[in-house]
């Protein structure tokens, strides 16, 4: 493993992190974590050096905390670093912040968290919290020992990211979406560069763009593009060496699901290290972001925040069929796989009620996706 720096903490994180988000699971349900299987993955991480870990309230609908907690069982808590989130959303008086946090607690069977986030901060949540003194609260429950460092998760514009970092100076780090395909959106490495020159730590989260970046990318373009390198690698090792070439970035997590992909990651991480790859590579990497801005349509990472939809429909799998449609050149397969879909699960289900948009931490225009969408995939 590799190790990094943690802003202007004396300690050094896993340039790999495991974020406890998309574990494997059972009967498709993300409550039912696949126990047996996930906490093989967690350990082996822990065992090869990983020592960042990452969960939150909501994550696997409310048990991804209670089985962390079972993971760091039999020594495993101490050799790690603990980070979960407040559910920012669900605060609605001072006195909801000790109720989260005593529950996180308990469910993590520890009696401290080491980084504590407030969850996916947009300009109004973070003004909310401030407003309920989020800030006074932090300092008393890092005086009283409960937590050991506060952050924020972050999910809104640059302006509004400068603005959160700026209106407080007990921030000891922070997170943030960022990968190759995101150098301009929300925080962007704009924020990035911002944050770490105030002495933030940067911790990333959607590194692969929540997978898109791993698959197997379309065959003339892209493919096309990679097959050109002085060395060869995968397309998540490319993804994940651009975020570690750069000196700002403390901990990239992942938020793997199978026993391969943390083996792979960790070997990755292992090679990893600030200035590792070249000018060529770096043009290369530029290169591939045009080749997929020109094919991807819909900025979806499958984050599910917009879901359950009221009216049943699956937004992130019909925009996953669509973005397929457009990279893989490849409509008439998208429609075969539109047939799959379940037909109360599909577009045309969609009554612009907007709930959906409010969530999507990607500012997207969900229902007039969703309506073209199925104008392209429908063959019915
Ligand atoms: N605070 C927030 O608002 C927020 C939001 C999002 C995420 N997060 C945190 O950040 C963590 C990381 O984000 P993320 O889960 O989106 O990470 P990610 O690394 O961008 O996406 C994870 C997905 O990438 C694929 N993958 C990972 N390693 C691979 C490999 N070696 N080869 C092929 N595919 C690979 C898997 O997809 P398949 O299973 O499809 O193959 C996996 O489910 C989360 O787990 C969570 O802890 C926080």
């Amino acid at each position: 493993m590799h190790y990094r720096t943690f802003g202007n903490l004396d300690w050094k994180p896993s340039a790999l992190g495991f974020g406890a988000m998309r574990l494997p699971v059972l009967n498709n349900d993300p409550q039912q974590i696949d126990e047996p299987q996930a906490m093989e993955m967690m350990r082996y991480a822990i065992d090869h050096g990983v020592n960042y870990v990452d969960t939150a309230y909501p994550y696997h609908r409310g048990e991804s905390e209670g089985f962390v907690g079972k993971v760091l069982q039999d020594g495993y808590r101490e050799r790690i670093k603990l980070a979960t989130k407040l559910p920012s959303w669900l605060i609605e008086s001072p006195a909801d912040f000790d109720r989260y946090l005593d529950e996180q607690l308990e469910r993590l069977q520890t009696d401290h968290i080491d980084f504590y986030l407030l969850h996916a901060l947009r300009a109004a949540s973070w003004e909310k919290l401030r407003d309920l003194g989020a800030r006074a609260w932090a300092e008393g429950a890092i005086a009283d020992g409960r937590i050991r460092h506060l952050g924020f998760s972050f999910h809104d514009d640059l302006k509004a990211f400068k603005q959160i970092v700026d209106e407080y100076d007990g921030w000891t780090f922070c997170q943030i979406q960022y990968n190759y395909m995101d150098v301009a959106y929300q925080a962007g490495m704009e924020g990035l560069k911002y944050a770490a020159g105030k002495g933030l730590a940067v911790v990333i989260m959607e590194p692969l763009r929540g997978g898109r970046l791993a698959k197997n990318p379309p065959p003339n373009k892209i493919a096309g593009l990679f097959a050109t390198a002085e060395v060869a690698r995968t397309p998540a090792d490319w993804a994940l060496q651009w975020l570690w070439n750069q000196p700002e970035v403390s901990v990239v997590l992942s938020g793997m699901s199978t026993l391969q992909h943390v083996q792979e990651n960790v070997a990755s991480a292992g090679r990893s290290g600030v200035g590792t790859l070249s000018e060529a590579e770096l043009a290369l990497i530029d290169e591939v972001r045009e080749a997929y801005t020109s094919l991807s349509p819909i900025p979806c990472t499958d984050c599910k925040y917009c879901m359950p939809c009221p009216n049943g429909v699956n937004i992130p799998r019909v925009f996953e069929i669509y973005n397929e449609a457009m990279m893989y050149e490849d409509q008439w397969g998208a429609q075969q796989a539109y047939k799959w879909l379940n037909e109360e699960n599909r577009a045309n289900l969609c009554v612009e009620c907007l709930q959906c948009e409010e969530q999507c931490p990607q500012g997207i225009e969900i229902t007039a996706w969703l309506k073209k969408a199925h104008e392209l995939l429908c063959t019915e």
